[in-house]
Parts: C-alpha cells; structure tokens; sequence
C-alpha cells in the first residue's frame, strides 16, 4: 500500500486549546514576540522541539509502574544497561538526567585549555560544556552540508579531509576525542553515512583518538542509511545501529530523543578508566552509579523506548511524516533546507523574507508570524540564536536564518501536519507584508532564551 500510516492507535488524548487571533496577538505581545517566553497552553502546535516531548507507549507507562526505586543495584538499571548495551556493543554505561549532563562530565574529564574537540558539527549544549571546560570546539560539516537549497545524501557527514590536516596540524595530544552527532541536528537534522562515520573512524584511529558518537538520533540516521547507502537496503535497522556504534569508543546521549522518553541520557564508553572517573564525578553531581539522575521508572521506560524505536514501522512513519510536510512546503514554494531532516524542517527564512535585514532578524520575523497566524510554536535557528556583536557592537550574523518545525514523536497526527503547512502556505502567500524585530533586551549568553523584542 502506498499509505504510510501511523504505526498506533491512540489511548490516552491530551486537548490542545484553540485561540483566537485576537488572543495570540495579546499572548505575543505579553511574550514579547519571544515564543519561549508563551504559556505552552497558549500553543496550538508545539514544534518547538522534538526533545522530551514525545508520547510514550503503554509498555513504557506500565514500566514507569514497575520501576524499581531501590538506591543501589535497582533491577531498573540493569534493564536499563542491558538495552543500551545491546544496541551500542560499548561497555560502560552511566545514566544521567539528560544528554547535557553527560557531555558536562565526559568534558569535564578530558576537555580543559589548550585541548580541541572535533565534531561534524556540535549542538549548542555540546560546544558549551566543551567551551565551559576551557577547551575549544571545532566543527568541520561538508560543503554540501552548508548549502540550504542543494539537495543531496548526507549533507549531515564529517569533512574527513579537513579533519584529518586540522589533526595533522594541531597534533594528537591536543585532541581527545572526535565527536560525530547523528543526525546532524545543526546542521538540519541531515545525516550521516556509514561510509563517512568509518572513514572518520580509521582517521582517529590511526593517530589514537577515541571517536564518540552524539546519539541522540541514532534510530532515525540508521534509516537513511537503509533507504540511500548502497549494501544497506536488507539490513535491519538493529544491525545498521550496531555497525555505526562498533567504529566508537564512546557514546553521549540525549534519551529525550530517540530513546522516545521525557527524561534522561547516558553516557557509554569503553574506556575502564575513563568510566571509573566519569562514574566518581557522577556521584558528586547525578547520583549513585546504578541510578545517575534518573529514578527507577525512568530507566525502565528508556529500556523500552530504545527497544520501541528501532521497530522499521516505527521509523518509516516518523521520517516519512517529516518527508511529507517538507514536500507540500515545497510544491507550494516555500523555502526550507533541502532536503527533509529526520526530526525537523528547517524553513530558510533569508529567502523566504529577503526585505528583512539580518538585525531585524528574519526567522524571529516568520517564526512569530505562524504562531500569530496558526498558534504554531517553532524556533528561530538564525541571527537571534547565533548571531554575534563585533567590538564595534554591530552584528555578526548567522551563517544560515533558520526556523526550525521539529516534529515530536508519536505525537501529531497526519492532519496536524496538514494544518502546520496550511498555516504556513498561507503566511507564504502575504510574506511581503511581513516585518521584522528590533531586540530590545537581552542576555549576555543564550540570549534567544529570554530577549524581549519590538516589531519594526
Ligand atoms: N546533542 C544534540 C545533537 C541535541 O540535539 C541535544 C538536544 C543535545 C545534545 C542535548 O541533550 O537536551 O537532553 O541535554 N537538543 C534539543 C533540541 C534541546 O531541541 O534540539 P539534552
């Protein structure tokens, strides 16, 4: 059958509040035009991330029933520990409460001055716990990786021959380990191909540095290698998770992701020593190795969403559904960043808004307008988020004014999406009259989090 349906039925509904235009228009102006700053009651369609917010399966909520909350050795953990092993093959792992807190203990151990962490490209937590550290982080994505229009397989991939002179270059004693994020969540949730993920695994191990996969979306880039690399088509989508994992040493992982849960992450490594540091810096700031941040029911629910998200049914609906909104944006010319990630669509709003100069911010400029229009929350990946001041105070912009629609798992159906590209076609259709934003108070980091601004 042609129809990709949603691999579910539903149990458990949560209402979602309709308001009117004349309500939204109050809600941004109390906001001021900052969507973080909106109650989430005041959204329609929350695609503000796919990050916790998925809907667990029943399994998952009967295991959240049968956690065992035992401090020590909880037969949670070793559920828990069992699921991640069997898919990672990597020999020690370690809860913690989300994918930040295991890069702040990894970075904490190797990181510091003086030291470099190569990545394709890094999230922003990641480049901040590696920054934090006194290390500096380094991101080498492809050519094709950077252009928003090119449509081409694995614009998520390492640079290799960049990588490989910048370790020529810097030296081996400077660099403790090389990071590859799967999928490329920076760089618009593209992937990244088995090819390139073992040609950047020879490279690190042929000058001795432990390669550490970023696995928050380790289900979802299997299935583009299934469906794009050539030898990969028969292989199930466990297999192509354990080939990627047996090129590394190492693992961090948001289970916020693709482990489908609202909580959690682990950090996996083989390294008995590392792991025994990383365990000890754990009990000063997570908790008790067996339970790290999370409490007994947490672990069991992770256990069962990795089971869960590597069921092929599963995986073709979520990448397809993402597939099928990037597609009726196109047809009706909007602008996105080709092609279709795996979690998100990116909405390239310097093309889309082209009357809008970068200081007034173009993807706040249109992010702000779907929620106005259709009470749809996304996020601007731009200038607000990354944008810069020279000492001159002006501003640097942002290689790329994004707007990001990540879709939560198992959450929306096929008419929510339906309705998300309406509302946009029809922002598309008046784009011209749409104006931009003034920052007018803001926070000397992350700044996007809390800045105020004023419609122009
Ligand atoms: N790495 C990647 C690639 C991520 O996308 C995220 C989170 C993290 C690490 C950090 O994990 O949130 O559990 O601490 N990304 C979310 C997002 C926040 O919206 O893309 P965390």
């Amino acid at each position: 059958m042609k129809t990709i349906i949603e691999p579910f039925k539903i149990k458990s509904v949560e209402p979602i509040r309709f308001t009117t235009q004349e309500e939204r228009e109050e809600v941004l102006r109390r906001a001021r035009y900052n969507l973080f700053l909106i109650h989430a009651e005041d959204v329609l369609i929350d695609l503000l991330t796919d990050s916790g917010t998925a809907a667990m399966s029943a399994k998952q909520w009967s295991g959240i029933m049968e956690g065992d909350e035992s401090y020590a050795g909880a037969r949670s953990f070793y559920r828990f520990e069992a699921a991640v092993r069997k898919l990672t093959g990597l020999k020690n792992i370690i809860p913690t409460h989300q994918g930040r807190a295991a890069e702040k203990i990894l970075f904490s151990l190797v990181g510091g001055p003086g030291r470099k962490i190569p990545n394709n490209t890094h999230f922003d937590t990641t480049r901040a716990n590696v920054e934090f550290s006194g290390a500096e982080a380094v991101d080498f994505p492809t050519k094709e990786g950077l252009d928003p229009d090119l449509r081409a397989d694995f614009k998520g991939n390492m640079d290799t021959t960049a990588l490989a002179a910048f370790i020529e270059k810097t030296g081996r004693e400077s660099i403790p380990l090389c990071m590859i994020t799967v999928t490329n969540n920076s760089g618009g949730g593209q992937p990244v191909s088995m090819r390139n993920i073992r040609e950047t695994a020879e490279i690190c191990r042929s000058h001795g540095i432990p390669l550490y996969l970023d696995a928050c979306r380790f289900a979802e880039n299997p299935w583009f290698i299934r469906q794009w690399e050539k030898g990969y088509a028969s292989k199930s989508v466990e297999a192509i998770v354990r080939e990627m994992f047996s090129y590394a040493d190492g693992a961090t992982m948001s289970a916020k992701k693709d482990a489908i849960v609202n909580m959690g992450g682990f950090l996996a490594l083989n390294d008995d020593q590392l792991a025994l540091r990383a365990r000890n810096l754990l009990i000063v700031t997570e908790g008790f190795p067996t339970y790290g941040g999370l409490a007994g029911r947490d672990l069991e629910a992770i256990a069962q969403g990795l089971e869960e998200v590597v069921d092929e049914h599963y995986l073709h609906y979520r990448v397809r559904s993402v597939e099928y909104l990037g597609e009726k944006l196109t047809s009706a010319g909007v602008p996105i960043l080709q092609p279709p990630g795996g979690h998100a669509i990116y909405l390239n709003a310097r093309k889309e808004l082209p009357h809008v100069p970068p200081d007034l911010y173009p993807g706040q400029a249109l992010s702000v307008e779907l929620y106005r229009a259709g009470g749809i929350r996304s996020v601007e990946i731009g200038s607000v988020m990354f944008g810069k001041y020279d000492p001159q105070g002006k501003l640097v912009p942002a290689r790329m004014e994004l707007v990001r629609l990540a879709i939560p798992r198992r959450v929306y159906t096929q008419s929510h999406i339906d309705y998300v590209a309406e509302v946009m076609i029809e922002v598309h259709q008046r784009r011209s009259e749409i104006r931009g934003y003034r920052i007018v108070q803001e926070a000397p980091m992350l700044r996007h989090f809390t800045a105020h601004f004023e419609q122009v």
